[in-house]
């Protein structure tokens, strides 16, 4: 057994948006994303050989101990049969960084539960059929999370049209064209703040939602759509599926029993600016948002001047701008 594992995984952007579900964090329709390459978590674990029961899980995040997230992945391991012998025979140190800034809203939890279910299940020496493993363990931590193991693109959930898809697990999608191999994800921060409705709770408001099936449905049929744009390399079907999918998904959060908004006044004045860019250049960029206020612009490398320029003329709007662009997933580095 390796006393120290170090691995690193990266966050996603989801192109096809899962947004509820249902059982032990099943999802409700099926989403397919980009796995990015900057945006990432790192995870040391320091395991030394203990002989008590009981459990010994020290956790630090950048530096500090973090009882909340100490207590929520204390949690997330102990339910998982998968690790009760790391829990039971070591005390582990386990020490978090990411590689973005905390205070941009960006989500952490598709790259932190990568990071901890990886690192577990290497403990464990567990090593068949690791990625798929690891991807279904670390949906228990977070839903996001279960893509983030394969690049440069994604899907979680079961569609009937396309072979090896699971609720259970991602798995990689394969067939991409030249096209869309050199992604960008410019993400611009327009607030920083916490947001005030969780994603958990967000998932939640999906049950006894008036719109819930048609959305779940529609979802479904984007993500197959998807499949054969991302296949075929036809950009306008790609801008169509990806900003339809933003405009849904906060679409729900306003609709739901207990609507919410968690977009602000600079996120519709980028959303406005970038279309405006669109409409005026003709150069394939479109936006996509999070369960938050920040805009994510998505773009081929081949464009990266010309988007340079519309995020100068945005910048006035922005707290701070993210670089960021496709990856190939996760590694255990030691
Ligand atoms: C809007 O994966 O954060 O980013 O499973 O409760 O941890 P939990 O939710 P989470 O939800 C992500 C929602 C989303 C869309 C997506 O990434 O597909």
């Amino acid at each position: 057994m390796n006393p120290f594992i170090k691995v690193k995984y990266p966050s996603n952007i989801a192109l096809v948006k899962y947004w509820g579900k249902h059982g032990n964090q099943l999802p409700c329709n099926a989403s397919l994303s980009m796995t990015l390459s900057n945006a990432f978590t790192e995870l040391n674990l320091e395991l030394s050989e203990k002989k008590n029961n009981e459990i010994e899980f020290d956790y630090f995040f950048e530096g500090a101990p973090k009882d909340s997230f100490r207590d929520r992945i204390l949690n997330y391991l102990t339910q998982q049969p998968e690790f009760y012998d790391v829990l039971k025979n070591y005390a582990i140190r386990a020490e978090s960084h990411n590689s973005f800034p905390h205070s941009t809203g960006i989500a952490s939890s598709a790259s932190a539960f990568a990071a901890i279910a990886a690192a577990f299940l290497n403990a464990s020496g567990n090593e068949a059929n690791f990625d798929q493993n690891a991807s279904r363990l670390a949906r228990l931590g977070s839903g996001s999370a279960c893509r983030s193991f394969f690049g440069p693109y994604a899907s979680w959930g079961h569609l009937a049209e396309i072979n090896g898809t699971s609720d259970e697990f991602a798995t990689p999608v394969t067939a991409i064209h030249d096209n869309f191999k050199t992604m960008r994800d410019a993400i611009l921060i327009v607030e920083d703040a916490p947001k005030k409705v969780s994603s958990s709770v967000g998932h939640g408001l999906m049950e006894g939602h008036p719109f819930a099936e048609a959305r779940f449905k529609q979802a479904n049929t984007n993500c197959l759509e998807m499949f054969s744009t991302l296949q075929s390399g036809d950009f306008d079907k790609f801008i169509s599926i990806v900003e339809r999918e933003a405009l849904s998904l906060h679409a729900m959060m306003m609709t739901s029993n207990d609507y919410y908004l968690l977009i602000k006044p600079g996120t519709v004045k980028v959303i406005e600016q970038v279309m405006q860019f669109r409409k005026d250049t003709r150069l394939p960029i479109c936006f996509t948002l999070d369960a938050g206020p920040n805009v994510h612009l998505l773009y081929p490398s081949t464009i990266e001047k010309d988007v340079q320029m519309l995020i100068e003329d945005i910048n006035s709007e922005l707290k701070a701008v993210i670089y960021d662009q496709i990856g190939t997933g996760g590694t255990i580095l030691s």
